[in-house]
């Protein structure tokens, strides 16, 4: 039996990166996904892939950033299939232009962002749970980030939103556990991402490799795994958690090397 057979998912962000990944791969494992993106025509090409190769998917539009979208959405993957047992909130970003140090950024860019990546966090899970209460539970998993542990000299909205997505899940795994409603959120560090790889310099990409552990970047399928464990009851007593998925960037005191002589007595 695969391994989220008989569910019904929604992803949300689908069309492309760690989205597409997670619908992939809930889908080769039998679920039946929605994939909602505002990008259409690329979470249609995205359902038509796994439909291609045997699985069970529609592509549909969605604004992460409006309440009523977000409740159409949810509302089409229950007339659709008849249920939704997991969902993936998974939409998020940043400008870089915009979202930099606590005195310059752009006011207008934080209440933008904090709708996209924490708000839209919030709509999903609102709409959906009521749905998987009547079904007897479901899963929800947030994609959140590694920005939202640390503190840095940019994307600050970003990164506040993000540390909120980690307390909403709390909030919500300890609001409907009871109902058999689980909620972890999945933390990626720098994931090589289509738009990533396209869009980061080779010194950039170089710098990350030097302070991860492991000999190598993160690739969507990372995370799209992880989601795809979060989503299945093989996770079925984890609940509240943020799982990192991050090479060990960040395990290792950053001083240390530099003084690794000293250190070494
Ligand atoms: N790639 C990374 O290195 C990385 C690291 C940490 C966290 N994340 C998080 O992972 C999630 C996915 O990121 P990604 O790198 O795969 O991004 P991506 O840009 O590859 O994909 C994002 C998808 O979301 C869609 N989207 C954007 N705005 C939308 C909106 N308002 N409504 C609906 N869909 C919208 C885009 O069309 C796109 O298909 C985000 O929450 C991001 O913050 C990514």
């Amino acid at each position: 039996m695969a391994r989220v057979e008989n569910k019904v998912a929604l992803v949300t962000g689908g069309a492309s990166g760690i989205g597409l990944s997670s619908a992939s791969l809930l889908a080769k494992e039998g679920a039946k996904v929605v994939i909602a993106d505002f990008n259409l025509e690329g979470a249609q090409e995205a359902a038509k892939q796994i439909n291609e190769q045997g699985g069970n998917a529609l592509g549909i539009f969605l604004d992460a950033s409006k309440e009523s979208s977000i409740q159409e959405a949810v509302e089409y993957t229950v007339e659709q299939y008849g249920k939704i047992n997991v969902l993936v909130n998974n939409v998020g970003g940043t400008n870089l232009r915009k979202d930099i140090d606590v005195v310059n950024l752009d006011l207008e860019e934080w209440d933008r962002l904090m709708d996209l990546n924490l708000k839209s966090v919030l709509l999903g899970s609102r709409f959906a749970i009521p749905h998987m209460i009547k079904d007897g539970g479901g899963a929800i998993i947030n994609t959140t980030s590694m920005a939202g542990f640390a503190g840095d000299s940019v994307r600050t909205a970003y990164g506040a939103s993000k540390a909120g997505v980690i307390n909403l899940t709390k909030y919500i795994a300890t609001q409907y556990g009871k109902q058999n409603i689980r909620c972890n959120a999945v933390a990626p560090g720098l994931i090589l991402t289509p738009a990533a790889k396209n869009s980061l310099s080779p010194e950039l990409l170089d710098t990350f490799m030097r302070y991860n552990q492991l000999p190598y970047h993160g690739e969507p399928d990372d995370i799209g795994n992880t989601v795809l464990f979060l989503a299945s009851d093989e996770s079925k007593f984890i609940t509240g958690q943020t799982i990192k998925v991050e090479g060990g960037h960040y395990l290792s005191n950053p001083t240390i090397p530099d003084f690794k002589e000293q250190m070494n007595g």
